[in-house]
Protein backbone atom coordinates (compact mmCIF):
# COMPACT_ATOMS: atom_id res chain seq x y z
CA UNK A 1 0.00 0.00 0.00
CA UNK A 2 2.99 2.08 1.16
CA UNK A 3 4.59 1.38 -2.26
CA UNK A 4 1.90 2.24 -4.01
CA UNK A 5 1.02 5.37 -2.90
CA UNK A 6 4.92 6.34 -3.52
CA UNK A 7 4.56 5.59 -6.85
CA UNK A 8 1.71 7.76 -7.79
CA UNK A 9 3.44 10.84 -5.63
CA UNK A 10 6.52 10.08 -7.49
CA UNK A 11 4.77 9.91 -11.01
CA UNK A 12 2.72 13.06 -10.31
CA UNK A 13 5.72 14.88 -9.68
CA UNK A 14 7.33 13.69 -12.86
CA UNK A 15 4.42 14.36 -15.17
CA UNK A 16 4.47 18.03 -13.72
CA UNK A 17 8.01 18.19 -14.55
CA UNK A 18 7.36 17.59 -18.14
CA UNK A 19 4.15 19.64 -18.18
CA UNK A 20 6.27 23.07 -16.89
CA UNK A 21 9.66 22.22 -19.49
CA UNK A 22 6.94 21.50 -22.74
CA UNK A 23 7.66 24.35 -25.06
CA UNK A 24 4.71 26.54 -26.68
CA UNK A 25 2.59 26.89 -23.18
CA UNK A 26 1.22 30.34 -23.56
CA UNK A 27 -1.16 31.98 -20.82
CA UNK A 28 -3.79 34.65 -22.17
CA UNK A 29 -1.24 37.34 -22.34
CA UNK A 30 0.72 35.29 -24.65
CA UNK A 31 4.61 34.04 -24.01
CA UNK A 32 5.88 37.17 -22.89
CA UNK A 33 8.23 37.14 -19.79
CA UNK A 34 6.45 38.30 -16.68
CA UNK A 35 8.70 41.22 -15.85
CA UNK A 36 7.71 42.17 -19.79
CA UNK A 37 5.00 44.66 -20.43
CA UNK A 38 1.55 42.85 -21.79
CA UNK A 39 0.04 43.80 -25.79
CA UNK A 40 -2.12 47.02 -24.70
CA UNK A 41 -5.80 45.93 -25.09
CA UNK A 42 -7.57 47.56 -27.48
CA UNK A 43 -10.40 50.26 -26.62
CA UNK A 44 -13.17 49.67 -25.01
CA UNK A 45 -15.39 51.65 -27.41
CA UNK A 46 -19.13 50.32 -27.27
CA UNK A 47 -20.57 49.18 -30.75
CA UNK A 48 -23.91 50.02 -31.66
CA UNK A 49 -23.95 48.07 -35.34
CA UNK A 50 -27.15 47.06 -35.26
CA UNK A 51 -29.09 48.39 -32.28
CA UNK A 52 -29.09 45.81 -29.30
CA UNK A 53 -27.43 42.61 -29.30
CA UNK A 54 -30.24 40.68 -27.53
CA UNK A 55 -29.71 38.73 -24.56
CA UNK A 56 -28.08 35.04 -24.72
CA UNK A 57 -30.42 33.57 -21.98
CA UNK A 58 -32.97 34.39 -19.61
CA UNK A 59 -31.07 35.25 -16.44
CA UNK A 60 -28.53 37.71 -18.86
CA UNK A 61 -27.52 41.23 -17.39
CA UNK A 62 -28.79 43.04 -20.81
CA UNK A 63 -25.89 44.42 -22.15
CA UNK A 64 -25.46 48.76 -22.20
CA UNK A 65 -26.14 49.52 -25.79
CA UNK A 66 -24.80 53.16 -24.87
CA UNK A 67 -21.52 53.90 -23.98
CA UNK A 68 -20.60 54.72 -20.35
CA UNK A 69 -17.35 56.85 -20.05
CA UNK A 70 -19.38 59.82 -18.62
CA UNK A 71 -21.70 58.00 -16.19
CA UNK A 72 -19.84 57.73 -12.40
CA UNK A 73 -20.73 55.33 -10.08
CA UNK A 74 -19.19 56.08 -6.44
CA UNK A 75 -19.91 56.76 -2.90
CA UNK A 76 -21.18 59.84 -3.38
CA UNK A 77 -23.43 58.98 -6.43
CA UNK A 78 -24.61 56.55 -9.06
CA UNK A 79 -24.82 58.30 -12.72
CA UNK A 80 -27.03 54.99 -14.27
CA UNK A 81 -30.12 55.70 -11.39
CA UNK A 82 -30.80 59.27 -12.57
CA UNK A 83 -31.99 57.72 -16.24
CA UNK A 84 -32.73 53.85 -14.86
CA UNK A 85 -34.64 54.22 -11.31
CA UNK A 86 -38.02 53.20 -11.27
CA UNK A 87 -39.07 57.16 -10.59
CA UNK A 88 -36.79 58.53 -13.51
CA UNK A 89 -38.66 60.49 -16.68
CA UNK A 90 -35.34 60.21 -18.88
CA UNK A 91 -37.80 58.33 -21.71
CA UNK A 92 -36.74 55.00 -23.76
CA UNK A 93 -34.53 54.11 -20.47
CA UNK A 94 -35.46 50.76 -19.25
CA UNK A 95 -36.37 50.50 -15.46
CA UNK A 96 -34.17 48.98 -13.19
CA UNK A 97 -35.91 45.19 -12.70
CA UNK A 98 -37.24 44.69 -9.63
CA UNK A 99 -34.87 42.16 -8.64
CA UNK A 100 -32.70 45.07 -8.29
CA UNK A 101 -34.46 46.09 -5.12
CA UNK A 102 -34.41 42.92 -3.40
CA UNK A 103 -31.92 41.78 -0.64
CA UNK A 104 -30.06 38.56 0.15
CA UNK A 105 -33.23 37.44 1.90
CA UNK A 106 -35.95 38.31 -1.02
CA UNK A 107 -37.46 41.37 1.04
CA UNK A 108 -38.35 43.86 -1.02
CA UNK A 109 -36.28 47.47 -0.03
CA UNK A 110 -37.45 50.96 -0.95
CA UNK A 111 -34.28 51.83 -3.10
CA UNK A 112 -31.55 50.09 -5.17
CA UNK A 113 -30.64 46.73 -3.05
CA UNK A 114 -26.40 47.99 -2.15
CA UNK A 115 -25.89 44.42 -4.23
CA UNK A 116 -26.95 46.11 -6.94
CA UNK A 117 -25.36 49.57 -6.75
CA UNK A 118 -22.12 49.12 -9.40
CA UNK A 119 -24.18 48.68 -12.21
CA UNK A 120 -20.78 47.82 -14.24
CA UNK A 121 -20.35 44.97 -11.84
CA UNK A 122 -22.81 43.40 -13.88
CA UNK A 123 -23.64 45.10 -16.87
CA UNK A 124 -20.92 45.83 -19.66
CA UNK A 125 -21.16 48.04 -22.52
CA UNK A 126 -21.96 45.86 -25.75
CA UNK A 127 -19.12 44.86 -27.93
CA UNK A 128 -18.65 42.96 -30.76
CA UNK A 129 -15.38 41.67 -29.36
CA UNK A 130 -13.67 38.18 -30.35
CA UNK A 131 -13.98 35.93 -27.36
CA UNK A 132 -10.16 35.56 -25.71
CA UNK A 133 -11.14 31.89 -25.48
CA UNK A 134 -12.41 30.09 -28.35
CA UNK A 135 -15.61 27.66 -27.33
CA UNK A 136 -13.45 24.71 -27.11
CA UNK A 137 -17.04 22.78 -27.57
CA UNK A 138 -17.57 23.96 -30.80
CA UNK A 139 -13.95 24.25 -32.18
CA UNK A 140 -14.16 20.02 -31.17
CA UNK A 141 -17.47 19.54 -32.89
CA UNK A 142 -16.09 21.28 -35.98
C1 LIG B 1 -28.81 59.92 -19.83
C2 LIG B 1 -29.61 58.79 -19.49
C3 LIG B 1 -28.92 57.46 -19.23
C4 LIG B 1 -27.89 57.20 -18.37
C5 LIG B 1 -27.17 58.18 -17.43
C6 LIG B 1 -27.62 55.79 -18.46
N1 LIG B 1 -28.47 55.19 -19.37
FE1 LIG B 1 -28.62 53.21 -19.78
N2 LIG B 1 -30.05 53.58 -21.19
C7 LIG B 1 -30.59 54.83 -21.46
C8 LIG B 1 -31.56 54.70 -22.54
C9 LIG B 1 -32.39 55.85 -23.15
C10 LIG B 1 -31.57 53.33 -22.90
C11 LIG B 1 -32.37 52.65 -24.01
C12 LIG B 1 -31.56 52.69 -25.27
C13 LIG B 1 -32.07 51.74 -26.30
O1 LIG B 1 -33.02 51.00 -26.03
O2 LIG B 1 -31.47 51.70 -27.39
C14 LIG B 1 -30.62 52.66 -22.03
C15 LIG B 1 -30.37 51.30 -22.04
C16 LIG B 1 -29.62 50.63 -21.07
C17 LIG B 1 -29.57 49.19 -20.90
C18 LIG B 1 -30.30 48.14 -21.76
C19 LIG B 1 -31.63 47.83 -21.15
C20 LIG B 1 -32.37 46.76 -21.91
O3 LIG B 1 -33.54 46.60 -21.63
O4 LIG B 1 -31.79 46.10 -22.77
C21 LIG B 1 -28.75 48.94 -19.85
C22 LIG B 1 -28.36 47.58 -19.28
C23 LIG B 1 -28.27 50.20 -19.36
N3 LIG B 1 -28.82 51.22 -20.12
C24 LIG B 1 -27.39 50.35 -18.30
C25 LIG B 1 -26.86 51.57 -17.91
C26 LIG B 1 -25.79 51.71 -16.94
C27 LIG B 1 -25.10 50.56 -16.22
C28 LIG B 1 -25.55 53.05 -16.81
C29 LIG B 1 -24.48 53.72 -15.96
C30 LIG B 1 -23.11 53.31 -16.19
C31 LIG B 1 -26.49 53.75 -17.66
N4 LIG B 1 -27.24 52.81 -18.34
C32 LIG B 1 -26.62 55.12 -17.73
C33 LIG B 1 -30.29 56.01 -20.81
C34 LIG B 1 -29.28 56.20 -19.87
C1 LIG C 1 -25.43 41.50 -9.49
C2 LIG C 1 -25.63 41.79 -10.92
C3 LIG C 1 -26.34 43.07 -11.31
C4 LIG C 1 -26.09 44.36 -10.88
C5 LIG C 1 -25.03 44.83 -9.91
C6 LIG C 1 -27.04 45.20 -11.61
N1 LIG C 1 -27.82 44.42 -12.43
FE1 LIG C 1 -29.24 45.10 -13.71
N2 LIG C 1 -29.72 43.19 -14.21
C7 LIG C 1 -29.05 42.06 -13.78
C8 LIG C 1 -29.70 40.87 -14.33
C9 LIG C 1 -29.25 39.44 -14.09
C10 LIG C 1 -30.80 41.33 -15.10
C11 LIG C 1 -31.79 40.47 -15.89
C12 LIG C 1 -32.69 39.70 -14.95
C13 LIG C 1 -33.56 40.60 -14.17
O1 LIG C 1 -34.37 41.32 -14.80
O2 LIG C 1 -33.44 40.61 -12.95
C14 LIG C 1 -30.78 42.79 -15.01
C15 LIG C 1 -31.68 43.63 -15.63
C16 LIG C 1 -31.54 45.00 -15.74
C17 LIG C 1 -32.32 45.87 -16.59
C18 LIG C 1 -33.43 45.43 -17.56
C19 LIG C 1 -34.72 45.37 -16.82
C20 LIG C 1 -35.86 44.89 -17.72
O3 LIG C 1 -37.00 45.01 -17.26
O4 LIG C 1 -35.62 44.38 -18.81
C21 LIG C 1 -31.86 47.15 -16.42
C22 LIG C 1 -32.35 48.41 -17.11
C23 LIG C 1 -30.81 47.09 -15.43
N3 LIG C 1 -30.65 45.76 -15.03
C24 LIG C 1 -30.09 48.18 -14.98
C25 LIG C 1 -29.18 48.14 -13.92
C26 LIG C 1 -28.61 49.32 -13.30
C27 LIG C 1 -28.87 50.76 -13.73
C28 LIG C 1 -27.81 48.87 -12.28
C29 LIG C 1 -27.05 49.70 -11.27
C30 LIG C 1 -27.85 50.57 -10.42
C31 LIG C 1 -27.85 47.41 -12.29
N4 LIG C 1 -28.72 47.02 -13.28
C32 LIG C 1 -27.13 46.57 -11.44
C33 LIG C 1 -27.93 42.04 -12.97
C34 LIG C 1 -27.42 43.13 -12.28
Amino acid sequence: MKKTVWTMALLLIGSSVVWAASDGVQSLRGDAALAAASAPTSDKTWYDGDGKIVRQYAQQPPLIPHAIEDFSIDRDGNACLSCHNWNSEMPGATKVAVSHFLNRKNQALANISPRRYFCTQCHVPQKNAPPLIANIFKSLGD
